[in-house]
């Protein structure tokens, strides 16, 4: 199936189905009605029907859902029935704290290389990998097949860098840097602020202290 013709708010919603999922068959559970899974997720039933038959329903009926084979087939959707691999550019903090991060292997998503311009941090060791240089960069994706670019190197230097990743035939960038990339349609971006979460945090919270006073 093409999922392009998939709207990205449902494809947003997939992530956390799989997780619950994965929680229930790690939990045992065989099957699970959509009210059921509604509950736990505090999504509509109608809403994850909705969702599902976008896949072509997934369930029986009446019958529920077989967790497991939903599970899987949630997965298949998202790619991760294949491992794909990445690379870091920016070995500082977050870049340092994403690599140490040991369930996106998991998932397979494989960290083969991360990347600094700082001298000082070449050949340092994070987790299985050395840093290294940006002149090696495009060589090193060539020769380890590397899908997706992880982002985590200030704002000042992420347009520059962009261009040289879609030069080297990348296809995803996840990025960190507190900037929009200008990239051609093709390559497939995802911008991650945490900050903008933390601020809708605060707004709820903030909302909620207004109704108490
Ligand atoms: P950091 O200063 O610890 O690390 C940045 C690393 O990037 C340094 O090692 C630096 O040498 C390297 N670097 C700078 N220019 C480079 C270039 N042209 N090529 C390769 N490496 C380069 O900073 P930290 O805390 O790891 O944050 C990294 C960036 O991510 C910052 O710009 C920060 O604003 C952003 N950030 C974004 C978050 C988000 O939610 N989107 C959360 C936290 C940080």
């Amino acid at each position: 199936m093409d999922n392009k013709e998939i709207s990205q708010a449902v494809i947003s919603r997939l992530p956390r189905y799989f997780r619950y999922l994965g929680e229930l068959k790690n939990e045992g559970i065989e099957r699970i009605s959509s009210q059921e899974l509604s509950d736990i997720m505090k999504v509509t039933a109608s809403q994850i029907r909705q969702d599902f038959n976008n896949f072509g329903g997934f369930g029986q009926q009446g019958y529920g859902y077989k967790v497991e084979y939903l599970y899987e087939e949630i997965g298949r959707i998202l790619g991760l029935d294949k491992t794909h691999n990445l690379i870091i550019i920016g070995a500082g903090n977050l870049g340092q704290a994403l690599a140490n991060y040991m369930n996106f292997e998991r998932r397979g998503f494989l960290f083969q290389g991360i990347f600094d311009n700082n001298p000082k941090l070449f050949g340092t060791r994070i987790r299985n990998m050395v840093v290294r240089p940006m002149e090696e960069m495009e060589s090193f994706i060539k020769e380890n097949k590397i899908d997706i670019a992880v982002l985590t190197i200030p704002k000042a230097s992420a347009l520059a860098v962009a261009e040289r990743l879609v030069k080297c035939g990348i296809k995803g960038i996840w990025n960190f840097a507190h900037v929009d990339l200008n990239v051609p349609d093709k390559i497939q971006v995802e911008n991650v602020h945490l900050s903008d979460s933390l601020m809708k945090l605060i707004y709820n919270v903030n909302s909620v202290d207004d109704e108490w006073e």
